[in-house]
C-alpha cells in the first residue's frame, strides 16, 4: 500500500530558494534537528554551498505526521490512465520524499530523471525576480512528465518582493486560479507547512504495482569514497532487497545489492524497498559510467538477464555540448592532472575525456562538457580540491564535417579540422533559445541576438502593465553561446535577462580556422574555429586583447591572426626598454649611441631564441574576445 507515500521535486529556476525551502522542510519535518542544521544541507559539495548553486542533487526522505486531516486527491479527477491506491489505515504519517534538483540548464537531464521518478512537483518563483527562463524551461518537463504543479511564490519577506506582478505570472503561465498559489518564504518558514499540506492533499499518491517483477529507475548515481557506486532510484515496480542479484538493463550490466537504504539525508540501511519508494543501492559497481542515470535496474534471473523485459521509458545518453583542451599549466603535470580528472570522473558522469598531445603545451586532455557552467564547475574543483592550474584552450563545439573523400567525421577541436581543400560541407549544432526580459531591453536583445546570428521566432508576455516581461524565442547557433553571450546578455540587460536553451540539430556552416601567431610562432591554445565571415573582424580583437594582457618583453612582439598560412591581422607590443644610458649624465653622445646599439643587438638574439611565456590571463582574455 503506498497511499501515505508522496513523492516530489522542486523545480524553479536558479537562486530562487529552492534548497533554503527544503531545508526549512528537512527541520519542519524533524528530519533534521535545529542543532544539526547547515544553511543548504542538501548542497554537500563544498563549491556548492559556496556558489549556492546546486550541481548534484540530492534525495531526502522526510517522515511527516500531519495535524490536519487531509483528504486525499480525488482519484476520479486524475487523467486518463492513472489509478490511484486508497486511503492508509495511519491517515496522517506520511513518507514525503524530496529530490532536490539542480537549477542551471546544463543539468537538464538530471532535472528531468528527477522529474521521472516523482509524481508532483513544487514550482518555486521568486518574488523578487518573477517567473524567468528556467522556470519555463523545467516547468515544460515536468508537464512532459505529467506531474501535479503546486505553484509557489517564495521569498515573500523580502523588501523588494512583488507579490501580486509575480501571481500575475504564474496564472498567466499555469493558467491556475490565485488562491491556488502559496505564499512562503524559506528565510522565515512561512508557507511552509501549508505547503507540505497542499503536496499530501493535491500530488497523487504513486501507483502500487507491488506484484510486478522489480523495476527501478537510476535518476542518480555516485562514487561514494567508502560504498563505491551508489544508485540513487525510485522503484517503480516490485521490491528490491538486500542480497539480491540485479540487472543494469541498458547497459547489459550484472551487480548486486551490497546494501540499500533511503537518505536521511544520511545514508540509511533498510532490508528491501518497495514500489512506490525511493533510496538508494550500493551495487558494488566500480565505475559510475556502469551506472548511468536514466537506466533500469531490475533483478537477474536464470537466464543471467534481467526478470523485467522492458526497461523504463526516456533513457538517454547525455552528450557532452562543448569542448576544450586542459593541459597542466607547468609542464611536469600530467600525472597529477590525469589522477584528479579520474577521480573527479568518479563523481561527474556527464564529464568526458581523452588524452591529448599538442606541441605547445604538451599532454593533457580533450574533455567533453554539458555546457560552460560545467566547463567552469571543473575548473574550479581542479583548482580547489586539487590544487592544480590548467591551460583550457578555446572551447569549442562539435562539427560534423564530410570531407571530398566521401569520408564524414566529427571534430571538437581547431586542431582536428582538415585542411580546407579536403572539406566538402561542415554542419554545426543549432539551438532553441528562450529569452525572458523586461520589455524596455527587448531592442538591445534583438540587437545581441542578430549580431550572434540568432533567427527570431516569435514573442510571448508573461503579464499586462507598464513593467511587463516579454518571452522571447530564438534560434541560434550553439556556437554563438558558448563564448561570452551570458555576459553580453547580462550587460545589455541590466542583469535583469535570464535564458533556457535546448539542441534542436545540426545546421550547414562555413567555418574557417584562426592561428594565432606570437613572436612568429604560432600557440596552438589559442587557434580557434569562427563564421568564416567573422574570421577578420575576430582576428583583429583577439590580437588587440592579446596585446593588452601578454607581459611586455626585452623585445618588440609580433602578434598575428592567420588564416591557411595569410596573415588577416596583425599587432604589435612595443618592447620593454632597459634605461642602459641611466648611469650617463650628459655628455659624450657617441657612447649612448654605442650602448643603444649594443642593447639592440641583445634583443635581436633573445627573439631568435625566445619562447614566450603566455600567460593565462592573455587566454583568458582572448576567451572573452
Ligand atoms: P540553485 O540551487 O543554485 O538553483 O539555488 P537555490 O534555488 O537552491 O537557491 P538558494 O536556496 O541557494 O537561495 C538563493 C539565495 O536566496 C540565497 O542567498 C538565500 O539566502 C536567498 N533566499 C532563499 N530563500 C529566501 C527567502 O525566503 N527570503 C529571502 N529574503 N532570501 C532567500
Amino acid at each position: 500500500m503506498n497511499s501515505n507515500i508522496r513523492n516530489f521535486c522542486i523545480i524553479a529556476h536558479i537562486d530562487h530558494g529552492k534548497s533554503t525551502l527544503a531545508d526549512r522542510f528537512l527541520e519542519f519535518t524533524g528530519t533534521v534537528s535545529k542543532r544539526d542544521m547547515k544553511n543548504q544541507l542538501l548542497d554537500s559539495m563544498d563549491l556548492e554551498r559556496e556558489r549556492g548553486i546546486t550541481i548534484k542533487l540530492t534525495p531526502v526522505r522526510m517522515e511527516y505526521k500531519s495535524h490536519l486531516e487531509v483528504t486525499p486527491k480525488d482519484p476520479s479527477n486524475q487523467p486518463q490512465g492513472i489509478l490511484h491506491s486508497v486511503q492508509n489505515d495511519n491517515k496522517n504519517d506520511y513518507i514525503l520524499n524530496l529530490i532536490d534538483t539542480p537549477g542551471h540548464v546544463d543539468f537538464n537531464y538530471e532535472v528531468s530523471r528527477s522529474l521521472a521518478a516523482v509524481e508532483g512537483a513544487v514550482l518555486l518563483v521568486d518574488a523578487t525576480q518573477g517567473v524567468q527562463a528556467q522556470t519555463i524551461g523545467n516547468l515544460y518537463l515536468a508537464i512532459e512528465q505529467n506531474l501535479e504543479i503546486i505553484p509557489v511564490i517564495n521569498k515573500i519577506d523580502s523588501p523588494a518582493a512583488n507579490i501580486e506582478k509575480t501571481k500575475a505570472e504564474i496564472i498567466h503561465l499555469l493558467g491556475c486560479k490565485e488562491e491556488d498559489i502559496i505564499l512562503a518564504s524559506g528565510k522565515t518558514g512561512q508557507g511552509v507547512e501549508e505547503i507540505l499540506q497542499t503536496i499530501i492533499k493535491k500530488i497523487p499518491a504513486p501507483l502500487d504495482f507491488g506484484t510486478k517483477p522489480p523495476r527501478a529507475l537510476i535518476f542518480d548515481s555516485s562514487y561514494n569514497e567508502f560504498k563505491g557506486v551508489v544508485a540513487s532510484v525510485r522503484v517503480t515496480d516490485g521490491q528490491l532487497k538486500k542480497g539480491d542479484k540485479i540487472y543494469l538493463m541498458t547497459t547489459q550490466t550484472p551487480a548486486e545489492v551490497l546494501e540499500l537504504g533511503y537518505y536521511t539525508p544520511k545514508f540509511q540501511p533498510s532490508d528491501s524497498i518497495k514500489n512506490g519508494e525511493i533510496g538508494y543501492i550500493v551495487t558494488g559497481l566500480k565505475e559510475v559510467r556502469d551506472c548511468r542515470v536514466g537506466d533500469t535496474i531490475t533483478t537477474l534471473n536464470s537466464e543471467k538477464t534481467g526478470l523485467a523485459t522492458e526497461p523504463l521509458p526516456g533513457y538517454k545518453e547525455v552528450k557532452a555540448m562543448v569542448y576544450a583542451g586542459i593541459f597542466p599549466s607547468e609542464g611536469d603535470g600530467y600525472e597529477e592532472l590525469r589522477d584528479a580528472i579520474d577521480r573527479l570522473k568518479l563523481s561527474d558522469s556527464a564529464l568526458i575525456y581523452e588524452p591529448e598531445h599538442s606541441q605547445a603545451l604538451g599532454f593533457g586532455f580533450r574533455c567533453g562538457f554539458l555546457g560552460m557552467l560545467h566547463l567552469d564547475i571543473f575548473q574550479e574543483r581542479l583548482h580547489r580540491e586539487f590544487n592544480l592550474e590548467v591551460v583550457i584552450t578555446v572551447p569549442s563545439v562539435a562539427y560534423k564535417i564530410e570531407k571530398t573523400n566521401n569520408v564524414s567525421l566529427t571534430i571538437h577541436s581547431p586542431q582536428e579540422m582538415p585542411e580546407p581543400n579536403h572539406i566538402l560541407s561542415i554542419m554545426e549544432p543549432w539551438m532553441t533559445l528562450d529569452i525572458i526580459t523586461p520589455k524596455d531591453y527587448v531592442g538591445n536583445v534583438m540587437t545581441l541576438i542578430s549580431e550572434r546570428r540568432g533567427r527570431y521566432l516569435n514573442t510571448e508576455y508573461l503579464s499586462t502593465g507598464s513593467d511587463q516581461r516579454a518571452l522571447l524565442h530564438y534560434q541560434i547557433p550553439l556556437a554563438a553561446l558558448i563564448t561570452d553571450f551570458y555576459d553580453k546578455l547580462k550587460t545589455v540587460t541590466s542583469g535583469y535577462a535570464s535564458m533556457n536553451y535546448e539542441l534542436i540539430g545540426y545546421e550547414k556552416t562555413d567555418v574557417v580556422k584562426i592561428e594565432i601567431l606570437v613572436a612568429e610562432e604560432p600557440v596552438e591554445a589559442l587557434a580557434t574555429l569562427v563564421w568564416r565571415e567573422d574570421a577578420f573582424h575576430i582576428g583583429k580583437k583577439i590580437c588587440e586583447s592579446l596585446k593588452d594582457s601578454l607581459p611586455r618583453q626585452q623585445f618588440e612582439l609580433k602578434i598575428q591572426a592567420a588564416i591557411g598560412g595569410k596573415v588577416i591581422a596583425s599587432d604589435r607590443l612595443g618592447a620593454l626598454r632597459k634605461d642602459v644610458i641611466a648611469k650617463l649624465y650628459g655628455g659624450d653622445v657617441t657612447r649612448k649611441m654605442k650602448l643603444l646599439e649594443k642593447q639592440k643587438k641583445g634583443k635581436k638574439r633573445m627573439m631568435a631564441h625566445s619562447k614566450i611565456d603566455i600567460p593565462s590571463s592573455a587566454y583568458l582574455a582572448v576567451l572573452k574576445r
